[in-house]
């Protein structure tokens, strides 16, 4: 089979090199014509465990090629998906769609035979319908099947979550359409991956379902994180207690500084958009989309209190700067609420990240930067932990310790064990857990 993927971000090169990788004959296309050049060179765009090998064997067998043509790329090819960026209009909630109408109509008048037209990119309600009649409009004459094809990848474990699935949602009015798809996820058979066939709209909705579900969990957690505060109870306790229940689950109970990066803020502020445009409002999820952002403004004063209330004149070690481990995305990153309120308060911020200072250095202003974790703490007044980054997990405690001018750690993401901490010799502030003050015995707080 062939297929062409419009849109080189995150979810098309993914999602085209493991096509590729599957078998299928793949032709990424992307106006940007720097970024095709530095891909056609093996060179990726953005940091994702294992995408370099994967792009550089299937290029190497033939079955992967980046181009700035979308004529010939769409030429032939039994599906087209498109995975061109959505972003938040500025002002509002809503995604902007005309990247995915414009690629849609541009698809469509290139193509010289009936193919199957597919929307990867996470689109509102209603958006397949739209991209039908404009591909109806361009071609009237041409058998074009429109589908939605939600992804489900995480940064950090795309290629995992491409290759092993939970499961692969199909959206589409036409058998033809399924037929395509369904051949194209064949190798999924094997691992017995549920394929839930559905209507357009339907698969749209699944994926915003999904999302708001997701940072609804999430946010729910981080609220009872704050009641834990309040009488001395411990989340972690909680989370393992509740998520046993099969009905709840243990995934995504985790709590922290507020849920980030490119797709929860972006996809429940849409949600919340579009329900509230077709008359059924998200509630719930208005809810969650406030408190998340309240509770990111609030992180930095966490910090602050640690600091006897002050920051002013204080040096802050930063460790880690993403907005989740395994990836360089700075995209509604803790930090990048965190940072800034520190600097206004006369903080100087030493910071590291093992992947994501080249981007930080443009977005976070006036941030010194150090070589390792090591390197950002010698006389720092406090050390906080915003990004669960496996090499922090490790710290060589005595070293921090001899390092440090006070020895207080603020840990937004739970890695460390309150008594633990104490014990070695640190003020230790957590999520959710009691803090533990310098040689304090913990009582019953095991985690
Ligand atoms: C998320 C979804 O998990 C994917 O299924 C989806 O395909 C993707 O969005 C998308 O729409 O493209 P991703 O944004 O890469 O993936 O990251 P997650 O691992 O879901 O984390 C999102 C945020 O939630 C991070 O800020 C993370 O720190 C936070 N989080 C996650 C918590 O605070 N607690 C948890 O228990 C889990």
């Amino acid at each position: 089979m062939r297929i062409a993927m419009i849109g080189t971000g995150y979810v098309g090169l993914v999602s085209g090199t493991c096509f590729s990788e599957f078998g299928v004959r793949t032709i990424c296309v992307d106006k940007n014509a720097e970024k095709i050049e530095r891909l056609t060179q093996g060179r990726i765009p953005i940091y994702e465990p294992g995408l370099e090998q994967l792009v550089a064997k299937n290029v190497r067998a033939g079955r992967l090629s980046f181009t700035t043509d979308l004529e010939t790329a769409v030429d032939g090819a039994d599906a087209v998906f498109i995975a061109v960026g959505t972003p938040s209009r500025r002002g509002d909630g809503h995604a902007d769609l005309s990247f995915v109408f414009a690629a849609a109509e541009e698809v469509a008048l290139a193509l010289t035979k009936p193919t199957v037209l597919v929307t990867k990119s996470t689109v509102p309600v209603g958006t397949g319908r739209r991209v039908r009649e404009i591909v109806a409009k361009a071609r009237p004459e041409l058998e074009i099947h429109v589908a939605s094809n939600p992804e489900f990848l995480r940064e950090g474990s795309a290629i995992n979550d491409f290759m092993r699935p939970d499961r692969v949602v199909i959206g589409a009015d036409s058998d033809k359409a399924v037929a395509v798809l369904r051949r194209l996820y064949r190798p999924l058979y094997l691992i017995e991956t549920p394929i839930v066939t559905t209507t357009r709209e339907t698969a749209e909705l699944i994926k915003y379902a999904a999302n708001s579900f997701l940072a609804t969990k999430i946010t729910f957690i981080n609220e009872v994180a704050d009641f834990c505060e309040q009488v001395g109870a411990n989340v972690h306790d909680v989370a393992r207690a509740i998520g046993l229940d099969g009905r709840i689950g243990r995934k995504f109970l985790h709590a922290g500084p507020g849920f980030g990066g490119s797709c929860f803020p972006k996809d429940t502020q849409a949600f919340v958009h579009s329900g509230r445009e077709f008359g059924a409002p998200q509630r719930i999820v208005e809810s969650v989309v406030k408190v998340n952002d309240e509770r990111k403004e609030r992180m930095a004063e966490r910090i602050v209190a640690a600091c006897d209330g002050s920051v002013d004149g204080k040096t802050i070690a930063v460790l880690g700067l993403t907005f989740k481990p395994n990836t360089d995305d700075m995209r509604d990153a803790a930090s990048m609420a965190i940072i800034p309120t520190l600097q206004t308060e006369g903080a100087t911020i030493r910071a590291y990240d093992p992947v994501g200072m080249t981007e930080a250095a443009t977005l976070l202003p006036g941030v010194e930067f150090g070589a390792d974790a090591y390197a950002v703490l010698d006389g720092a007044d406090c050390v906080a932990i915003l990004t669960e980054w496996n090499e922090f997990r490790a710290l060589d405690l005595d070293r921090v310790a001899a390092a440090l001018k006070r020895r207080v750690i603020v840990d937004l993401r739970n890695i460390y064990r309150p008594v633990e901490m104490a014990a070695a010799g640190f003020d230790y502030y957590s999520i959710g857990r009691p803090a533990m003050r310098s040689g304090e015995q913990g009582k019953a707080t095991k985690k």
